[in-house]
């Protein structure tokens, strides 16, 4: 008999992630999020869903949510995301998330929404804040523990909202026993965080008031080139990668590493100037955007295949949605 061999198997992980439709995709939603997950899809169980939900906790307009849902369902098939491997769908249409919502309001204290940075943030900026801004975080928590999701990738502005989940998570267990997995925030190693093109100390897509910094996937590609050339370096007069002192060329760099797969620092020595730099970042963003954009107008004719992928996905999606509902109902006093 021989022995076996003990292997040291890493199961797929369950990974979520939501997408918000408020505004068209960009370059850094594009490095940032969707990227990392459909080159993770064939080594994780991939749920992506479209948070149609999340959207009407600003002002909004109904037409602008439905457009933008069915883009950016659009643009992620576009980005390769495989509907066959991953679960795609839009959030209102698995009724399971706002049912969960409750019960979860229901372990959920005013004072942990409340201290919430982004609903501080946001609330102070408007005159009527609705109900369901306060509210968001235990959404988003009942969508993560809806699919019993381990992984969820976030970036800076949802770990806090990742930390409620997780609370939230441990505390119904507690109290009402073990129901659902505690999630837990990852941060993809190969995702680039995209700057600004105008203003290289934010985020891109966070300064709303002008469109100049950011690169929309849907750009043309005399629109790519502009918004590059234009873009804020300094006064200095080599290519060097430092982003401490020189954000605006370490963008730029980070952005040209993301698209030809080379070190920054290796990509800053290659370039004499910042306009040789600009022409060459103007030109690898439309070679990365070309592929995607085509693939993308031949969908938008087939709106009908789309319509029936996430409605397929919605399907898939129920199963063991309705499961942890259950189950949360059970431990909770609902059901026997
Ligand atoms: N709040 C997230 C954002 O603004 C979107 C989102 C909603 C989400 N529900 C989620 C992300 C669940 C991850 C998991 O980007």
């Amino acid at each position: 008999m021989t022995a076996t061999p003990t292997l040291t198997r890493t199961l797929p992980k369950r990974r979520l992630t939501g997408l918000k439709p408020t505004g068209h995709l960009h370059l850094g939603n594009l490095l940032g999020a969707i990227r990392p997950v459909v080159d993770a899809q064939y080594q994780a169980e991939t749920i992506v869903f479209l948070a149609d939900l999340h959207a009407l906790t600003v002002a909004h307009e109904p037409a602008r949510v439905r457009e933008l849902t069915l883009e950016q369902a659009t643009m992620l098939l576009a980005a390769g995301l495989d509907p066959d491997r991953a679960m795609l769908y839009v959030q209102s249409q698995l009724p399971e998330h706002t049912e969960l919502h409750f019960l979860l309001e229901c372990a959920t204290g005013v004072g942990e929404a409340q201290r919430m940075i982004q609903f501080r943030e946001q609330s102070t900026a408007q005159q009527h804040v609705r109900l369901s801004l306060l509210t968001y975080p235990v959404l988003m928590t009942a969508d993560i523990l809806l699919h019993d999701a381990e992984e969820v990738p976030v970036g800076e502005d949802q770990s806090q909202h990742l930390e409620l989940a997780r609370d939230v998570a441990t505390r119904f267990n507690a109290r009402y026993g073990e129901t659902f997995t505690v999630p837990r925030a990852v941060h993809p190693e190969v995702a680039t965080r995209v700057m600004e093109l105008s203003d290289p100390t934010s985020k891109m897509g966070k300064t709303t008031s002008s469109d100049a910094g950011t690169i929309f996937l849907l750009d043309p590609p005399d629109v790519i080139r502009r918004k590059v050339m234009r873009a804020v370096t300094d006064s200095g007069r080599t290519v060097v990668y430092d982003p401490q002192t020189r954000p605006g060329p370490a963008n730029l760099l980070e952005i040209l590493s993301a698209c030809v797969d080379a070190p920054p620092e290796v990509l800053a020595a290659e370039y004499s100037s910042y306009s040789k730099l600009k022409r060459a970042v103007a030109e690898a963003v439309e070679g990365l955007l070309r592929p995607i954009q085509l693939r993308h107008a031949e969908l938008t004719r087939d709106p009908g295949f789309v319509r029936r992928v996430l409605a397929e996905g919605a399907e898939r999606a129920r199963d063991n949605a309705t499961d942890t509902v259950h189950r949360a109902k059970r431990a909770i006093g609902l059901l026997t």
